[in-house]
């Protein structure tokens, strides 16, 4: 298929034009930032260049990866984030219905499930979240115009018939999180693949699928994220002793972590529960936390990208000087 990829630029995109490419769709790449996968430079939120994006290349069905995100927050005021996240997909699914494509993928966040409460871990236990989690209470911009564009995802199957899958993918960014400095950064992205996070690889590749699968599900939303080892039964102990759980479950683990200097996480007070993408889209990732262990028994390079240094293309290309 043609396909229209928003966000080329990105860490996903940079990932998944090629992994699209290997399966034979051809790939127009839009992104407001200039990059290798990147054929047209602009903006979704600009709805007649949308159009002639539409017209000129043929598109025949969208992955909308492209969006500000949480590290913007602290870059754009909140107009920008509904400018590009909610009328730049407003502007992708018009022209996706108007050209009467049958899909669309959707990259939504996880992000969107954590309120306030979550975030503080104020509960007991570790909270379990999947797609029925609800209320929803997102706690910033991000997660509230992530939530409204998989309504309106949601809306144009209900009044257009398009199939939506909108895709709620844990952490993959490869940058130091903003805000745990306790860790070391590779030590806190392994601990993270116990219960909230995926390689880059595994979340362009569950792309792919549901890009193939969407016409046949319709309209759904699926949790991303590696296959967490702990079972709902383990919801209190993770937030009381995660390290003894852990222990229980992978009992060579504390020696390889010693060995590198690194900590087992004290406290889990989330998990990410990505069983539903398995069943309906039969989509798993690859990465998951024993993958890690593996690395760091046999001294192969750790399975997923850590870079301290990785900032959003977006960014750099606006801290770039004027000539
Ligand atoms: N990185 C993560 O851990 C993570 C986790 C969950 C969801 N996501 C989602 O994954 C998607 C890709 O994120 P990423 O990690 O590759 O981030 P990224 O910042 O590397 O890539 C996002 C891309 O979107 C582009 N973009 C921004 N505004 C745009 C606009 N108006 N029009 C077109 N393109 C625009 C940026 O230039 C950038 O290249 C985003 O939708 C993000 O919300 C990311």
């Amino acid at each position: 298929m043609r396909v229209l990829l928003t966000g080329s630029s990105g860490w996903l995109g940079r990932f998944l034009a090629p992994q699209l490419r290997s399966v034979g769709h051809a790939v127009t790449g839009l992104d407001v930032a200039p990059g290798p996968e990147t054929q047209v430079v602009g903006s979704v939120a600009d709805a007649e260049l949308v159009a002639r994006v539409f017209g000129a290349h043929g598109i025949e069905a969208v992955i909308h990866a492209g969006a500000l995100h949480k590290p913007d927050i602290a870059r754009y005021p909140a107009q920008h984030f509904i400018d590009v996240n909610v009328t730049g997909t407003l502007n992708l699914l018009e022209a996706a219905a108007r050209a009467r494509h049958d899909r669309f993928v959707f990259t939504s966040t996880t992000s969107l499930m954590i309120s306030q409460a979550i975030r503080d871990e104020t509960a007991d236990h570790a909270v379990w979240l999947d797609e029925e989690s609800g209320p929803l209470a997102p706690r910033n911009i991000y997660g509230v115009t992530k939530r409204a564009a998989e309504d309106l995802c949601r809306l144009f199957h209900l009044e257009h018939g398009l199939a939506c899958l909108s895709l709620r993918t844990a952490r993959f960014f490869p940058e130091e999180d903003d805000t745990h400095r306790d860790l070391s950064g590779e030590n806190l992205k392994a601990n993270e693949f116990l219960h909230r996070r995926l390689t880059v690889e595994d979340a362009a590749r569950a792309h792919v699928i549901a890009l193939e699968r969407a016409p046949q599900i319709g309209s759904e939303t699926f949790v991303l994220s590696a296959p967490s080892p702990f079972a709902r039964g383990d919801a209190q102990a993770l937030k009381e002793d995660a390290a003894g759980v852990i222990t229980r479950l992978f009992p060579y683990a504390p020696g390889l972590y010693a060995r590198r200097g690194w900590h087992l996480p004290a406290r889990i007070g989330r998990v990410y529960d990505a069983s539903r993408a398995e069943r309906v889209l039969g989509f798993r990732c690859e990465t998951d936390f024993s993958r890690v262990l593996d690395a760091l028994r046999t001294g192969a390079p750790l399975p997923f990208a850590h870079d301290a240094d990785y900032v959003s293309p977006q960014v750099r290309a606006e801290a770039r000087p004027m000539r």
